[in-house]
């Protein structure tokens, strides 16, 4: 962990010194093209300079309409420039320093804390989920394809699989436009095998990693090892209690596959904690199986059970494996 952190915070250095030199590019080229551009920079840095030497020597009061005057006619100037800057078709930040994260501009930082893009990149190492955007490039709402899913009856479900799942679709947007609204909704994803499930937690995925959340997407079967390790081989698994705190307060949870794993007293109890815990910590969490609902009290017990139907929203996908 150490050694990620390390690594990340070089990484935050890199693109700092990335975002100055391309703002020093910007500003190159702008003040050749327009040399009145120059001079308003010019201008601009002379005024603050002498604006901190001249001001020292005033009287509190005068200080105040100096520095009111000094305002102005930086204000001024500055208009000026994103006028020119527009006549000649270029934005009116143009010439500002564009960060990859406004939040923290790109430090890592706020303050003392760390931004959430920085929990999101050791989630990313922890739990070598880097190669997660290649996947979330290709399955993303931008992406899906309702067309796939046929729009005639199926085994006696009153909508047809593509009515089913436009209902779906948009449970699945309200879920990330509601994100941040504490309605407490989470989501089962149930239902046979090649059906979407997957493809849909990625689409969530994605949109909220757009929107600065972290999120952690597992397999169950990669959950219950994570874990395994960490509470038997400690030693093995350099313990580090970061871990497992990413799993229980990253924004978003996404347990892919659950049923898969082999399941008994240790990772049932493991889920419940989990399950339990994020519903506390008011922390959104998806899971998808292809057990029905009711299989759920059989394997995990009644207290995973009892929560997963009080606080999650299940939605049932049925139609033709797409795989096939
Ligand atoms: N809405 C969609 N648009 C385009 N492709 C899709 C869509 N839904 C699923 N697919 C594709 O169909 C295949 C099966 O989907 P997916 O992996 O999401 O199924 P699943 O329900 O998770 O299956 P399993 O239960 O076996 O994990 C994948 O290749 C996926 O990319
Ligand atoms: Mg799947
Ligand atoms: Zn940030």
């Amino acid at each position: 962990m150490e050694k990620n952190i390390n690594e990340i915070l070089r990484e935050y250095e890199a693109l700092q010194s990335r975002a100055e030199k391309e703002k020093k590019e910007r500003a190159e080229k702008i003040h050749r093209k327009i040399p009145r551009i120059r001079e308003i920079d010019d201008t601009i840095s002379r005024l603050g300079l002498e604006c901190t030497s001249y001001s020292i020597g005033l009287k509190p009061s005068e200080q105040k309409e100096y520095l009111e005057a000094f305002a102005r006619k930086v204000e001024k100037l500055k208009h000026e420039k994103t006028a020119l800057l527009k006549d000649h078709g270029y934005p009116p930040d143009y010439m500002e320093i564009k960060y990859q994260c406004q939040n923290c501009s790109d430090t890592g930082y706020i303050g003392q804390k760390k931004c959430a893009c920085f929990r999101q990149r050791l989630i990313d190492r922890a739990y070598n989920q880097s190669n997660l955007g290649s996947v979330l490039s290709r399955e993303n709402f931008g992406t899906f394809d309702i067309n796939l899913f046929p729009d005639e009856k199926f085994q006696g479900h009153s909508k047809t699989p593509r009515q089913n799942m436009l209902d779906i679709l948009s449970r699945c947007e309200a879920f990330t436009h509601n994100f941040e609204k504490d309605n407490g909704e989470n989501l089962l994803l149930y239902g046979g095998t090649g059906l979407g499930k997957t493809f849909l937690c990625n689409c969530i995925a994605k949109k909220l990693l757009d929107k600065g959340k972290t999120v952690l997407y597992l397999t169950a079967f990669k959950l219950f090892r994570i874990l395994e390790e960490y509470r038997f081989r400690p030693m093995d698994a350099a313990p580090n209690k970061e871990m497992l705190d990413f799993i229980l307060t990253c924004d978003l949870l996404i347990i892919d596959d659950l049923g898969t794993e082999l399941a008994n007293s240790f990772t049932n109890s493991e889920l419940f904690n989990i399950i339990n815990t994020r519903l506390l910590e008011r922390k959104k969490t998806i899971i998808s199986t292809n057990l029905q609902p009711n299989d759920l009290i059989d394997i995990y017990g009644q207290r995973v059970f009892s929560r997963i139907s009080a606080r999650y929203r299940a939605l049932e996908f049925y139609g033709h494996d797409l795989r096939m």
